[in-house]
């Protein structure tokens, strides 16, 4: 960086150097977000205090160990020591990615944040090492209304879910977990997830619908309306009915864009019955060169954009749908379908190229093998 002076300055060495670092944490002018990335090979943790008046903040690790932290801080000492320096941080967004976790500074953290106001959390590429202290007597850590997980392995396996659960106030709305390592959740150790309205498992290409029906533990999501599962590997949207029918799930919006759909059900499977309460499908980007069959009877919206459809779909193909999106298929685009253009590009129309969706190799090949193991 900063060149010219240093030339200029070739007396003052140790200037130079400390105008050379960049500062590790950045606040915007309102003091409302706040953003420090620790990168470097001696990180000044301590600098993250500059953050304390911020409403958004987001902490890079800079793929270092927290494990010093642990040594230091007595992550089971009782939180309520904290409670009123807690009860002064702005926090209501909370990023943290790029590091290695002990499960027990984790937990201790959150026990923490018990005392904050922090509504959404976000953990990203994170590996949580060792096993998390015994459970609390009551829920004290954040009543976080959002929880965004991507690329976060942990030590602990399928039973991370249940672990971290118990760590929060019940009253989570919405769950995403992208990249995961392990969605073979241990179910029977899983609570009820009372108030959760939005679970997104999208990103996640080895989930397919067998690991689908491992990750819906039955009857513990009884307020979802809406799943997302773009990019999870699902081959027909029929497994995807049966998984939900076996969870006991009924969302309204299903999302199964960017999924390969073309492999057409097993017609000697039973015909599925889709929730009730579905109203708003999305197929789009799902390489369909037809209209599914056994799609629910009515739907509100149907997204069936950029897919191969050749023709248009008849009446008694489609259900009865208030909103249909069509656009993007190659017999709505005048030459895209002609044998020369097809073999360029397979139909797809160019306005469709779907963007490149971003997954983890070490995420991926976990999942492969975490589907191996579902098997
Ligand atoms: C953090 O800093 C490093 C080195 O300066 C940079 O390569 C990286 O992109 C930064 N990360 C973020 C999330 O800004
Ligand atoms: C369907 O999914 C695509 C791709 O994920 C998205 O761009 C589109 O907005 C979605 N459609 C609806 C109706 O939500
Ligand atoms: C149909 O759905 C699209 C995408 O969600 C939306 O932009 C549009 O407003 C909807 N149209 C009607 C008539 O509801
Ligand atoms: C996932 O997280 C790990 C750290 O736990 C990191 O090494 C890896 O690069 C991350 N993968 C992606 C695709 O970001």
């Amino acid at each position: 960086m900063e060149r010219t002076p240093c030339l200029l300055l070739l007396l003052l060495p140790l200037l130079c150097v400390s105008a050379g670092m960049p500062e590790p944490c950045e606040v915007d002018d309102e003091a409302v977000r706040c953003v420090c990335n620790f990168s470097g090979p001696q990180p000044n943790w301590p600098d993250a205090l500059q953050c304390i008046g911020a409403v958004d903040v987001e902490i890079r690790g800079g793929g270092h160990s927290l494990e010093p932290f642990l040594k230091r801080a007595d992550v089971y000492a009782d939180p309520r020591q904290y409670a009123d320096m807690v009860k002064a941080v702005r926090v209501r967004r909370l990023t943290v990615g790029a590091a290695r976790v002990p499960a027990p500074l984790l937990i201790g953290a959150l026990r923490v944040l018990g005392y904050s106001r922090l509504k959404e959390l976000m953990l990203e590429d994170l590996e949580v090492t060792g096993t998390t202290p015994p459970p609390p007597l009551e829920a004290t850590g954040p009543a976080l209304s959002t929880l965004r997980l991507r690329n976060v392995s942990w030590a602990t396996g399928g039973s991370w879910l249940a672990e971290l659960q118990q760590w929060l106030k019940p009253g989570l709305k919405v769950l995403s977990i992208a990249q995961a390592h392990s969605l073979a959740f241990s179910c029977e150790q899983v609570r009820t997830f009372p108030a959760l309205t939005t679970l997104d498992l999208s990103d996640n290409p080895g989930l397919g619908e067998r690991g689908l029906t491992a990750a819906l533990c039955r009857h513990k999501f009884p307020a979802l309306h809406n799943l997302a599962l773009r990019n999870a590997g699902i081959q027909t949207p029929i497994g995807v009915c049966a998984a939900l029918a076996a969870a006991g799930v009924q969302p309204h919006r299903l999302d199964l864009s960017h999924n390969s759909l073309s492999a057409t059900a097993n017609p000697s499977a039973p015909e599925c019955v889709w929730p009730s309460t579905l109203n708003s499908l999305n197929l789009s980007f799902a390489g369909l060169q037809q209209v599914p069959k056994g799609l629910p009877a009515k739907l509100s919206v149907l997204d069936l954009s950029c897919n191969r459809l050749n023709r248009a779909p008849r009446a008694d193909e489609l259900p009865k749908v208030g909103n249909l999106t069509l656009d993007g298929n190659p017999f709505l685009v005048p030459g895209a379908s002609t044998p020369q253009e097809h073999s360029m590009n397979s139909g797809v129309v160019p306005a469709c190229v779907p963007s490149p969706l971003s997954v983890g190799m070490s995420g991926t090949l976990a999942l492969l093998q975490g589907a191996r193991a579902f098997a």
